[in-house]
């Protein structure tokens, strides 16, 4: 089924001046950019966002990378998006990606690992409205 999901190119991406090239993966693998804005986040808000990992060690290294430069988030749409997306990112930690996703080509370390997307259809209905909304998002 045609899906939404919630993505953000991370600062290690902005920092580098290679969104598009990320923005070229996400669309070379058909997953359509329906909406999009650069922000740059809060403290707080980059804590309430990731406030699913508050307990976990790297919770406040998550914070502190997130807030280090400006972040582009969006919503992709496409046939089984969610699942599509994490494919197309590789896995979490760059060392264990697949050949040919952003975060083999692209990423640079578990933290600074350029992309996020959602896990789940429940995160990702929670993940888009967090920062866009419905008349942000022209499918
Ligand atoms: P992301 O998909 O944005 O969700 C949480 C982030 O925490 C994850 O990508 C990683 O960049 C970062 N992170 C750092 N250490 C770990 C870890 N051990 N396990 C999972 N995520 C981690």
């Amino acid at each position: 089924a045609v899906q939404r999901t919630f993505s953000i190119v991370k600062p290690d991406a902005t920092k580098r001046n290679i969104t598009g090239k990320v923005n070229a993966k996400i669309e070379d693998a058909g997953l359509r950019i329906i909406a999009q804005k650069r922000i740059q986040l809060s403290k707080e808000q980059a804590g309430e966002f990731y406030g699913i990992h508050k307990e976990r060690p790297f919770y406040n290294d998550l914070v502190e990378f997130m807030t280090s430069g400006p972040v582009v988030v969006q919503v992709l749409e496409g046939e089984d998006a969610i699942a599509k997306y994490r494919e197309v990112m590789g896995a979490t930690n760059p060392k264990e990606a697949d050949a040919g996703t952003i975060r083999a080509e692209f990423a640079e370390s578990i933290d600074a690992n350029t992309v996020h997307g959602s896990d789940a259809p429940e995160t990702a209905a929670e993940e888009i409205p967090f920062f866009f909304s419905d008349d942000e998002i022209v499918g």
